[in-house]
């Protein structure tokens, strides 16, 4: 119960990793807050965690792009619990032309999805850690990606529908920095912020992908979702009391 009655907010907490995040923190005794602009997953996810897990887990709607959206989110909180522990920065917002191969960029649909991603990263982190400030002190985990810091290894996409978006290493690399300014910014106001950067998590792919990415690992290759939940459950507790600015990599080896 390394987290009892912390209450933790997941934006994308409905999401294919956030929805296990959620979870694994109910199991460690938290109160998962399932904040996502999709409300109606939100709820089943929320339904299902409290249903079996000790502690428990509460939907709310979230647009991580809008400042009036988490401060609504945050002002509820305070209400009902008096606290909020923790920021998971989780959400994976994109427009619909994200995902195309370099070529097919367009300028606008870059900056889009750079202000999407990297834009509601920054506002969210910068809302609670005004919150965080005023009230003693939080802790926020940014996800990041192995992307931030490695170059991408574009074969292992060859023959398959799949690329690395030239867009997701830019706003991941911009994460992990903006995850450093962050933690120097608001030292000595109790606030320490990490990121999170996991490699791939199986969801499916193509065996010929699996293949020649598991080829770079060191033991299972892509991971699953719960492979990555001790990690964070790491940077949301006292086990890491004085870990900040670090970027923690859980990608078996890939990227070495
Ligand atoms: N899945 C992976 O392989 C993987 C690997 C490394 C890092 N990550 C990172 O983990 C995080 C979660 O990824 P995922 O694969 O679970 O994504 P996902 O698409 O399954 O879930 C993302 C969630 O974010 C929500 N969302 C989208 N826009 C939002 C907004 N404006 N406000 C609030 N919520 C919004 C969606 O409704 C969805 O529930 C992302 O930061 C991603 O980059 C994922």
């Amino acid at each position: 119960m390394q987290l009892a009655d912390k209450v933790i907010v997941v934006t994308g907490g409905a999401g294919f990793l956030g929805a296990k995040f959620c979870a694994a923190i109910a199991e460690q005794g938290g109160i998962a807050v399932v904040a996502d602009v999709d409300a109606a997953t939100a709820e089943r996810v929320a339904v299902q965690i409290t249903a079996t897990c000790p502690g428990r887990a509460e939907a709310v709607v979230l647009d991580i792009t809008s400042a009036a959206s988490i401060n609504a989110l945050i002002r509820d909180l305070q209400q009902k619990h008096g606290r909020i522990d923790a920021l998971v920065n989780n959400a994976y917002p994109r427009n619909r032309e994200y995902g195309k191969k370099l070529e097919e960029v367009t300028y606008d649909s870059f900056c889009e999805n750079v202000g999407l991603h990297l834009g509601g990263y920054f506002l969210t982190a910068q809302q609670f850690s005004l919150y965080f400030r005023q009230h003693g002190g939080g802790n926020i985990i940014n996800m990041s990606s192995i992307y931030g810091t490695m170059t991408p290894r574009f074969e292992v996409y060859a023959d398959t529908p799949m690329t690395m978006p030239v867009e997701y290493a830019a706003i991941k690399s911009a994460i992990n920095q903006l995850t450093r300014y962050f933690a120097q910014y608001f030292k000595g106001d109790g606030i320490r912020v990490n990121s999170l950067s996991p490699g791939g998590i199986l969801d499916g792919q193509p065996e010929p992908f699996l293949r020649k990415y598991n080829i770079h690992c060191s033991s299972k290759g892509m991971l699953d979702p719960q492979d990555v939940c001790g990690s964070l459950m790491y940077l949301l507790s006292d086990a890491s009391l004085y870990v900040t600015g670090h970027n923690l990599l859980v990608d078996d080896g890939f990227s070495l």
